[in-house]
């Protein structure tokens, strides 16, 4: 595992590889959806689901939301882009969880698991951009060092979990 000294850019990477795994699920949903996914893509689509939302967990409830934003909260306060980027994380806690309990059954509604997949679809790039190009920016401006090391510690802490 890469050693974290700067946290803002390792978010940035994490936003890569979510990405990624993103695509693949909207692959395997618009194979479930068109009611020509083998036994097979369906178990690759289980597995990025889970895979998605494991990073997520780490990334977005933990690093960001243990990590980051509370530094970042002392800096800016807590209106503002962070509680929109909470919203946007609540959101896909809500619908991720429904999308694997869907897809983990033996027969998936495909209508259903794709209405679940379409919001995390829909908001992630998005929310994506928004920390890439607004939030991380403006954490790197506002963090003194003491917060921005606090942030790093947090990180390390998290990545030996
Ligand atoms: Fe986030
Ligand atoms: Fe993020």
């Amino acid at each position: 595992m890469a050693i974290v000294t700067d946290p803002l850019t390792s978010l940035s990477e994490d936003h890569q590889r979510i990405l990624g795994i993103l695509e693949e699920v909207r692959r395997g949903i618009a194979a479930l959806s068109s009611g020509k996914a083998s036994a097979e893509a369906l178990a690759t689509l289980r597995q990025s689901a889970q895979t998605l939302a494991r990073e997520l967990d780490l990334h977005s409830m933990k690093k960001e939301e243990e990590g980051l934003f509370p530094a970042l909260t002392e800096a800016i306060g807590p209106a503002g882009p962070i509680s929109v980027m909470l919203a946007d994380h609540r959101e896909v806690e809500n619908h991720l969880p429904k999308l694997l309990e869907e897809l983990n059954k033996e027969k998936p509604d495909a209508a259903l698991a794709r209405s679940h997949a379409d919001v995390i679809i829909g908001l992630l790039p998005a929310h994506i951009q928004k920390e890439d190009f607004i939030l991380y920016p403006t954490a790197r401006e506002r963090l003194s060092r003491p917060q921005m090391d606090r942030v790093v510690a947090k990180f390390r802490e998290l990545d030996k979990e």
